[in-house]
């Protein structure tokens, strides 16, 4: 959460910072601020709200050759101008972007800086003004931003001004995601390299607990007693148009349109020349060795996991449980002798998901990571990683990373049952390009969906999901989606378990979206929807064509039973996304919520 930028060079900073900026804001945006220093010193801009509130605010005739630029997403203090960043120090000599949480702030505050009064109420402003403290008791700039680093207990990835040496940004990373960006006459910093794509596609990816000294020409690793370390660059594989919304008016809607092509992508990606799939012998060997998988996971992934645990049971024949990871963390169950972690992020950055991986990894285990963003802190400590090629997702609510992390734990179970030679009737490339072409049919029909939320869902203050086996978990998805982005309280139940408690909820007219995917359930589900009718409720049954009964709403095309989540959840997305826009939402923006969620 956060998002941090810095630019050392000749082109025109603010602007540069502003662009990057505008590109972290999916990482939080409830208050962003830049400085730039130049000969006559540093300039601070600071703004409660988006960029674009930050952008009226900038002086446009500010020159420097050297900045930083910082969106909040608030962790302590509310957001205002005040507790928005950059922080300076008591003289201000030294400006400061952090994104992350310093646990230890308060105890700082008592015992090394208990002289200092403070302007914010937030934990950043120590690690600025012990900087300045330790450069007043002597010290050097690096010496003095090494020893506060020493003292920090929590996240940080910063970047550091000092006005009176415009020709370096000091950067520091631990545990929140960092890079440093080559340019040509320039260099730059970054949460995420899709701010810089703009100078460059060059970077340098920190590891925990380093420094880095940039100027205009060089970037010097060090770790936090001085020794320099060297790291190779690495291109970034993303191609700047993938990031632009293009004709689209939100970029949910466009990656939920995207779909079709992921599945595509990953049909690509995981096949051999040979027509058989492509996984690393090492996966192979890690799901053989194993007697119980435990996939650990926040949100829309852990709703992925959900689904994922039955593809790996049904197919492959190995226990898994799905475990929301900042429950995990710190009420571990008993482990099985040969357990196997499976994390599932988007991001790769999720500080929950990660303290969980940090804790098995100490105690020996091995954990495989399903990101979309190879190289993210989950993958690099992860022993084996399944990449989800869905391509940058920027819209807040996940959605074609969600289809994408299905699509690659159904591979990874087919993977395993055959690597067990267990026999299955399921060819998962074939049935998976069924599924682009219903995700497709649906994407290309989108007005009933969005009559369903205009006139079923809109004006209701909530609403309810209900589903049996696998449609179960996707309308937890569905109900998350919802309620994320249109502020319509939205749950999502076991049809069955309605009658012992949460059909109380029910009243009259209250919309309640039902799934019937699985022929199995179906006469349970119906049963279920004619419970909560005989209530009052208003029912929407969305079911499967071959399924379907007199009075459902709305078809999906058929697509192999076990794959149905792919392609059920299409609606939802959808009518999650008009629902929110018929209400006046920030589609892509929600509400008191962030993208990369790298606070535990
Ligand atoms: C909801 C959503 C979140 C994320 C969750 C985990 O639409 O996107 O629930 O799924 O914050 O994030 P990742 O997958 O990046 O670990």
């Amino acid at each position: 959460m956060c998002g941090i930028v810095g630019y050392i060079g000749t082109q025109d900073t603010k602007e540069i910072l502003l662009r990057g900026l505008e590109k972290l804001e999916y990482r939080g945006y409830d208050s962003a601020g830049i400085a730039v220093v130049n000969g006559k010193g540093v300039r601070v801009f600071k703004e409660k709200g988006r960029i674009a509130a930050l952008r009226d605010v900038v002086d446009m005739d500010t020159t420097g050759n050297v900045g930083i630029g910082h969106t909040r997403w608030a962790t302590h203090g509310v957001p205002n101008r005040i507790n928005a960043h950059p922080h300076q120090s008591h003289t201000a000599r030294f400006t400061l972007v952090h994104n992350g949480v310093i646990e230890n702030y308060e105890h700082l505050k008592r015992n090394l800086l208990s002289e200092h009064s403070f302007i914010s109420d937030t934990d950043t402003e120590v690690i600025v003004q012990l900087i300045e403290t330790f450069v007043a008791e002597g010290m050097s700039v690096e010496e003095a931003f090494r020893t506060t680093l020493k003292n920090l207990k929590g996240s940080y990835a910063i970047a550091l001004l000092d006005q009176e040496d415009p020709d370096v940004i000091y950067v520091a990373k631990n545990k929140s995601p960092l890079l440093v960006g080559l340019g040509e006459d320039c260099n730059v910093v970054a949460s995420d390299a899709m701010a810089m794509l703009q100078v460059t596609d060059t970077f340098v990816e920190l590891m925990d607990e380093e420094i880095v000294v940039v100027t205009k020409d060089s970037t010097t690793i060090k770790d936090l007693d001085g020794n320099v370390i060297t790291r190779n660059p690495f291109v970034a594989e993303i191609d700047a148009s993938d990031i632009e919304k293009g004709t689209y008016p939100h970029y949910m809607l466009k990656e939920i349109d995207e779909q079709p092509f992921v599945i595509r992508n990953i049909i690509q990606q995981y096949q051999n020349e040979d027509g058989n799939l492509k996984l690393e012998e090492s996966i192979r060997q890690a799901m053989r060795d194993t007697d119980r998988i435990y996939i650990v996971a926040c949100g829309t992934s852990y709703h992925a996991g959900l689904v994922g645990k039955q593809f790996i049971e049904k197919m492959a024949g190995i226990p898994v449980e799905v475990h929301i990871a900042s429950e995990f963390c710190y009420n571990m169950p008993l482990l099985s002798q040969k357990p196997l972690f499976i994390f599932i992020s988007q991001s790769g950055e999720t500080a929950d998901s990660r303290a969980v991986l940090v804790q098995v990894k100490k105690m020996g285990y091995k954990a495989l990571t399903l990101t979309n963003v190879p190289g993210s802190t989950l993958s690099r400590e992860a022993d084996y990683t399944l990449p989800l090629y869905a391509g940058p997702e920027i819209a807040v609510a996940s959605t074609k990373a969600y289809i994408a992390q299905l699509a690659v734990l159904a591979i990874l179970a087919v993977d395993t049952a055959r690597a067990q030679g267990l026999s299955l009737d399921f060819d998962p490339l074939k049935e998976l390009g069924i599924v682009a072409n219903a995700i497709e049919t649906l994407c290309d029909n989108k007005d009933e969906m969005k009559k369903i939320a205009d006139e079923f869902l809109s004006t209701h203050r909530n609403a309810f999901f209900l589903g049996r086996g696998i449609d179960f978990y996707v309308c937890l998805e569905g109900a998350l989606k919802l309620k994320e982005i249109s502020y319509i309280q939205a749950e999502g139940f076991a049809g069955g378990e309605l009658k012992h408690g949460p059909i109380a909820l029910i009243e009259k007219d209250t919309p309640i979206v039902a799934l019937s995917t699985q022929k199995e359930l179906d006469l349970n589900i119906r049963g279920n929807v004619k419970e909560v009718v005989a209530r009052g409720a208003n029912p929407c049954i969305i079911s499967m064509e071959g399924m379907e009964n007199e009075g459902d709403r709305f078809t999906i095309p058929a697509v192999h039973e076990m794959l149905t989540p792919l392609v059920s959840v299409v609606p939802m997305q959808l009518i999650s996304y008009y629902a929110a826009l018929h209400r006046g939402c920030d589609v892509d923006k929600p509400r008191n919520l962030a993208k990369s969620v790298t606070v535990e």
